[in-house]
């Protein structure tokens, strides 16, 4: 048993899962761990049990039970007032996710990509204007999803500055008042929006629920606070992730240049080094959920008010899965990774992600083919173990 491992943990390179998570890999496929509260979690470690588990519905997603694990003080400060789709089961969640699914499905995400192209050419032609040296983060990788979730959803872009920072507050505190507040902010700022858009819907996402929302007879201020959680969990989710992807991809790709290479040789190689890439960075460490009933895995028994905790840093590195699994390889079968999840929750917009992180990386690379870091990689600041995993900063030459 490992109960002494304290969950989360900093990395210690900011590609490989903590060094402090040794104890967890060797008692795969699951043991358990400690959160800040001293609360022991069962934390699963293994690809099969994993998803066997995400698929269970007596796992609960519903952040209102009372019984739902917090990893830090941050998360415990806004559990209880749950949240849309992400904390929510079925039926609900079917629901909620039912209206949303034609906006991220493959088709009308590829129908976007000459709008990502033009956005991802216009922060270069940008970058390339001001000169090198550059900061990836600000200048780039931020900027890329904060600009396409803004035209999906029809929210202003001009709001950028004011809905990152809030976004960060949310994801980083970093105290638990930072959290509650900058929740409490981007709801407020949602409810505006919405209030500005009822009367006269425009073409974006928001516009469209909006509309789904005027033409049922439901009271519509409940109906509005379900809208502002859903708008605010797409806005986050929407642009934190991806760019932590874009900026950590980048630091990654640029520390192994023999890979760099193949792939600049053979730029067809991109959408299996996107997966790969998700596979090896597993940048949402820590997947959570609370056991409805008792529920038997691997031999074990995770019993009902149980808290669970999916690393799936871990996970992506199952070696029974993925031979070689430290090794960052664009020939493996990367598929069935569980970077965006599994289950009903299943990450809803990684048809968008991996849109944006092929168009991208690909014109960083071909566009700065001199691109390396301005500093030595030890100097280079990331993000601490406990929030969405990527770069700080990014100071880049070319
Ligand atoms: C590389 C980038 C991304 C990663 C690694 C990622 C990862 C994840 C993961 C692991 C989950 C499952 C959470 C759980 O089961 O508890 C999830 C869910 C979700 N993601 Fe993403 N995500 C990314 C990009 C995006 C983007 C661009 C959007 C666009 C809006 C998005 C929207 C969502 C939503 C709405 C959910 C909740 C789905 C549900 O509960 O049904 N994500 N994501």
């Amino acid at each position: 048993m490992t109960e002494a491992v304290a969950f989360p943990q900093d990395r210690a390179c900011p590609y490989h899962p903590p060094t402090a998570y040794e104890p967890l890999r060797a008692a795969r496929p699951l043991t358990r761990v400690t959160f800040y509260d001293g609360r022991s979690v069962w934390a699963v470690t293994g690809h099969a049990a994993a998803r066997q588990l995400l698929a269970d519905q007596r796992l609960s997603s519903d952040r209102r039970n009372k019984s739902f694990p917090a990893p830090t003080e941050r998360f415990a400060a806004i559990r209880d007032r749950g949240v849309a789709l992400i904390g929510v089961d079925d039926p609900l969640h079917n629901v909620q996710r039912r209206k949303l699914i034609p906006s991220f499905a493959v088709k009308r995400i590829n129908a976007l990509r000459p709008r990502i192209q033009e956005t991802v050419d216009r922060l270069l032609d940008a970058m390339e204007e001001q000169g090198s040296p550059a900061e990836v983060v600000s200048a780039f990788a931020l900027p890329v999803p904060s600009m396409v979730i803004c035209a999906l959803l029809g929210v202003p872009y001009a709001d950028h500055d004011y809905f990152e920072e809030q976004s960060r507050r949310l994801l980083r505190g970093p105290r638990a008042e930072d959290v509650e507040r900058a929740r409490g902010e981007l709801e407020g700022y949602f409810h505006q929006l919405i209030e500005r858009k009822w009367g006269d819907p425009g073409d974006g996402l928001l516009d469209d629920l909006i509309r789904e929302h005027r033409a049922t007879p439901a009271g519509d201020t409940a109906d509005r606070d379900e809208l502002v959680s859903l708008a605010v969990i797409l806005l986050v989710a929407g642009h934190e992730t991806t760019a932590n992807m874009i900026s950590l991809g980048t630091f990654t790709l640029l520390q192994h240049p023999e890979q760099l290479a193949q792939l600049r040789a053979d730029e067809t190689l991109m959408p299996a080094a996107v997966e790969e890439l998700l596979r090896f960075l597993s940048i949402a460490d820590g997947m959570l959920r609370v056991a409805k009933e008792d529920i038997e895995v691997a031999g074990r028994t995770i019993r009902a008010g149980d808290g669970v905790v999916f690393s799936t840093s871990l996970i992506n590195r199952d070696a029974d899965v993925y031979p070689e699994s430290e090794e960052l390889d664009w020939h493996r079968a990367t598929r069935h990774h569980l970077a965006f999840g599994f289950g009903i929750h299943q990450c809803l917009g990684q048809n968008l992600a991996r849109a944006e992180l092929e168009i991208a990386l690909r014109a960083l690379f071909r566009r700065l083919p001199k691109l390396e870091l301005a500093v030595p990689a030890q100097e280079i600041p990331f993000k601490p173990g406990d929030t969405i995993q990527g770069m700080l900063e990014l100071p880049v030459t070319w």
